[in-house]
């Protein structure tokens, strides 16, 4: 019912104004933003095993071409994020800015499905094979690729890795399944990161949870496979439900918030149309399928397919747990005592099976939650000042 009701307050508000909102004008893109910041910014576009076209966004200092002395960064975006996320507070505050004026070489990812990789060599964003992937994917076939693009373009650096959310999550999945990634890691930063799902606050997730999902139910509830269907009805949705004293804004934050948890204290309300505008980037319905089935094991483990499927597939009755004791790469985790999906229970469970966490920072405001360690208007002294120190330590 949730699902349901989620979606259709982004198609109705949608439709129903359709006629006055006729030519709606896209929203900047990540090098347009960065540029417009007088930094120096790079698109490059790598391609995985299995056919998904990528794109990651790189962002210099003005005129800062000469990169040889520049320790590199790579941030990856969230659940139902993209690249743009990390950009929308400017430079005063938001991280990759931060990063760059510290002397850092500053990558950003896109996993497949998200408006700026959505591209196959075979399939088109129409094609229900095209959304055929969860977050796993995400782990061993996109952030390789783009991680060794990265280091082949960089002359081998280590990458101080900085993921959120569902990031941090693929990282993890990457450093259990290709261990040999743990050592082109020189610092793994993960912001609010997704695994155990013990504690779930979110009456989204849970609910997802409680669901049997057959096939019919998917399509169902969920439509074949996108999560969100349509960037256009978004955007529509987003400019015309939260723009700043909207009486709708209640309305257009408790949608998008009810994934993750939201306090309105915390986040900057003047960003809220932006954000609406590209949230979600879009995404497979496979992702937060896998996600409550975490939830409902309670075990951090592979996409279950079924009793059938998974003997075929895994040879157990059961999908295997990822394998904990394979990260040895340095952690260090940042969490939020309001984030509904990364709660700090569950964080800090997670971070007893690490046999090299080498920092845990909850984030001091108890209102703090899983959006603001992008938007929070107090996130540059509540998390990536820390972020900055430790980086700058290795
Ligand atoms: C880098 O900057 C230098 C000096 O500003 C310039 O001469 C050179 O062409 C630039 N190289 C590239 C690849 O943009
Ligand atoms: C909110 O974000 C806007 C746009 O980036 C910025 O101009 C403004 O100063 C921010 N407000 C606060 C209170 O930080
Ligand atoms: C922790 O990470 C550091 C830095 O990469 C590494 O030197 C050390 O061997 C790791 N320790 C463990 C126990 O894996």
């Amino acid at each position: 019912m949730w699902l349901r009701a989620l979606i259709c307050v982004f198609i109705l508000c949608a439709s129903s104004t359709l006629a006055e909102y006729a030519q709606p004008t896209l929203p900047p893109t990540p090098t347009e933003i960065v540029r417009h910041h007088g930094y120096t910014a790079e698109e490059h576009t790598v391609s995985t095993p299995d056919g998904y076209i990528l794109k990651l966004h790189r962002v210099l200092p003005q005129g800062g071409n000469d990169t040889t002395s520049r320790p590199v960064v790579f941030l990856q975006h969230g659940i139902l994020g993209s690249s743009v996320d990390f950009l929308l507070q400017g430079p005063q505050k938001s991280l990759p800015f931060q990063l760059a004026d510290a002397g850092y070489d500053v990558w950003m990812g896109n996993f497949r499905g998200n408006w700026y990789s959505r591209k196959h060599y075979k399939w088109n964003s129409w094609d229900k094979k095209f959304w055929d992937f969860e977050w796993q994917e995400f782990g061993v076939m996109d952030l390789p690729s783009m991680l060794d693009h990265v280091i082949l373009t960089t002359g081998g650096k280590k990458v101080h890795f900085i993921g959120h959310s569902q990031g941090a999550t693929a990282a993890f999945v990457l450093l259990t399944m290709q261990p040999e990634y743990n050592k082109i890691f020189k610092t793994f930063q993960a912001l609010a990161p997704i695994t155990f799902l013990k504690n779930t606050k979110s009456p989204f997730v849970k609910a997802l949870a409680r669901m049997t999902f057959t096939t019919d139910v998917v399509s169902e509830y969920l439509g074949d496979g996108q999560f969100i269907p349509s960037a256009r009805l978004l955007d529509l949705g987003g400019r015309l439900l939260c723009k700043d004293h909207a009486t709708t804004q209640s309305l257009c934050l408790n949608t998008l918030f009810l994934l993750t948890g939201f306090d309105s204290d915390q986040l900057n309300k003047t960003l809220l149309p932006e954000i609406f505008t590209r949230h979600p980037a879009g995404s497979s319905v496979y992702e937060l399928i896998h996600y409550a089935q975490v939830v409902k094991s309670g075990n951090f483990a592979q996409y279950d397919h079924g009793i059938v499927g998974n003997l075929k597939r895994y040879g157990s009755t059961n999908p295997p747990s990822y394998d904990l004791s394979k990260i040895t790469a340095p952690v260090t985790l940042h969490y939020a005592p309001n984030d509904w999906i990364s709660t700090p229970e569950d964080v800090e469970y997670f971070a007893q099976k690490l046999s090299n966490c080498t920092g845990k920072y909850l984030v001091q405001s108890p209102k703090f939650s899983h959006y603001d360690f992008l938007w929070g208007e107090n996130v540059k002294q509540q998390v990536y000042e820390k972020v900055l120190k430790v980086i700058n330590k290795t």
